[in-house]
């Protein structure tokens, strides 16, 4: 290649980069994504709440992921919002709570309003003293709207809004913490259907105050085989799944279904789906050799023969192979669980990728060098 060749190709590659640039500066911010959940999706909201007693603060929540110290997710890795969202090129948001939020990062990454133990309804999880419940959720990403349009202005924030992304994840502390416990009084108030029905017409219009706002491409996740979470087996005399608890999430997830059907032909412009993990997750727990696993009915944290524990604390005896382990402690799966659940999920849904040429924000998920040796 001649030198005036090379110089061509040189200032061409340069004039691409540019207009690149500006396109990706410009009009066409990143997409981001919006998270509001529970437990499954929190990445650090209640580890900044004095009050709350659902917190993943201790050793050894986030030993799988970054430095292997506690990150406020209830897992030893990645949730699976956290997978879904690498694959669709979409960057991690922060926790709500994360005291350097500022609107920039907001604009870059989004937000992730999620709350270990909040509900679909206010009125679960109140023994956990503080959360967020999905109508609190909400109603902070309204403040983070005001906050951004200020920043940009109206249209533009209008703009960003309806093309962000959205995760509706909660409802199984709606039974497990809630309805299923006779300590709440929706426990004796209502009947399976007369408690499902509530519980979807709440549901109903949250979606329909999140369109309001401008969600337009927002997911709801389905429950899992919640009577099969290691609380749930250690709590029934034979160590079986509870089969009402599965009941429960079987019907709610096909109530939500059917919700989703009948609002998405009344919602303009918007695509609200629905994606149930039911099926993939009931066939990891019945077949875990399958899928690579040793053990899907005990937490690979626990503290000694005494179960439940409750939560993983830094006493506990870690499994001594992490990834051959479906849940992580008594209520929460492991990294490995939820990659396998979102790869599935992939697979059912095809989610393409919305920041084409953006690399999946790194998936830090070594094992510490200073790693303890597990059982010990
Ligand atoms: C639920 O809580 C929110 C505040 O987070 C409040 O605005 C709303 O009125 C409550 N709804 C019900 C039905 O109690
Ligand atoms: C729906 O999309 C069309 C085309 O982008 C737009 O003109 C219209 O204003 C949108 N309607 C609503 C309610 O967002
Ligand atoms: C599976 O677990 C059993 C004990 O529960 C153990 O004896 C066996 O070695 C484990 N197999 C693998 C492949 O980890």
């Amino acid at each position: 290649m001649s030198v005036s060749n090379m110089k061509f190709v040189l200032v061409l590659t340069t004039l691409i980069v540019t207009i690149l640039g500006t396109s990706l500066n410009g009009c066409d911010s990143k997409v981001v994504q919006f998270i509001f959940g529970d437990s499954l999706s929190d990445v650090g909201n209640n580890n900044r709440m004095s009050r709350s007693l659902a917190k993943a603060n201790l050793p050894w929540y986030g030993i799988d992921f970054g430095n292997g110290l506690p990150n406020g997710r209830f897992s030893n890795g990645r949730t699976v919002a956290d997978f879904i969202g690498d694959e669709m090129g979409l960057p991690r948001p922060p926790p709500y709570l994360d005291p350097s939020l500022t609107e920039d990062m907001i604009l870059e990454n989004g937000v992730n309003y999620a709350s270990g133990g909040g509900g679909i309804l206010n009125e679960t999880g109140t023994y956990f003293i503080q959360r967020f419940s999905l109508y609190k959720q909400i109603e902070l990403f309204h403040g983070t709207q005001q906050m951004i349009r200020k920043k940009i202005g109206t249209d533009a924030a209008q703009k960003f809004f309806q093309e962000s992304r959205y995760v509706v994840a909660l409802g199984s502390n709606d039974f497990i913490n809630n309805y299923l416990m006779p300590v709440y009084s929706d426990s004796w108030k209502y009947n399976d259907d007369a408690f499902i029905d509530y519980l979807t017409e709440t549901l109903q219009g949250q979606l329909e105050l999140l369109h309001s706002l401008g969600a337009r491409q927002l997911m709801v996740f389905g429950l899992g085989p919640m009577g099969c979470i290691p609380l749930q087996r250690v709590l029934s005399s034979s160590g079986d799944c509870q089969d009402r608890a599965n009941k429960l999430a079987l019907s709610f997830n096909r109530a939500t279904s059917q919700m989703l059907e009948k609002m998405s032909g009344k919602l303009t412009n918007a695509s609200y789906r629905f994606a149930d993990a039911y099926d993939v997750v009931n066939d990891v727990i019945s077949n875990p050799y399958k899928y690579g696993f040793n053990n899907s009915d005990s937490p690979c944290c626990s503290f000694g023969s005494i179960r439940p524990a409750l939560t993983c604390i830094p006493a506990s005896t870690l499994c001594q192979d992490r990834s051959k382990y479906v849940f992580w402690d008594e209520y929460h799966p492991t990294d490995t669980a939820n990659q396998i659940v979102a790869k599935e999920l992939k697979k059912k849904f095809g989610f393409s990728r919305v920041n084409s040429g953006n690399a999946p924000s790194s998936a830090p998920a070594i094992a510490p060098a200073f790693a303890p040796s597990p059982q010990g």
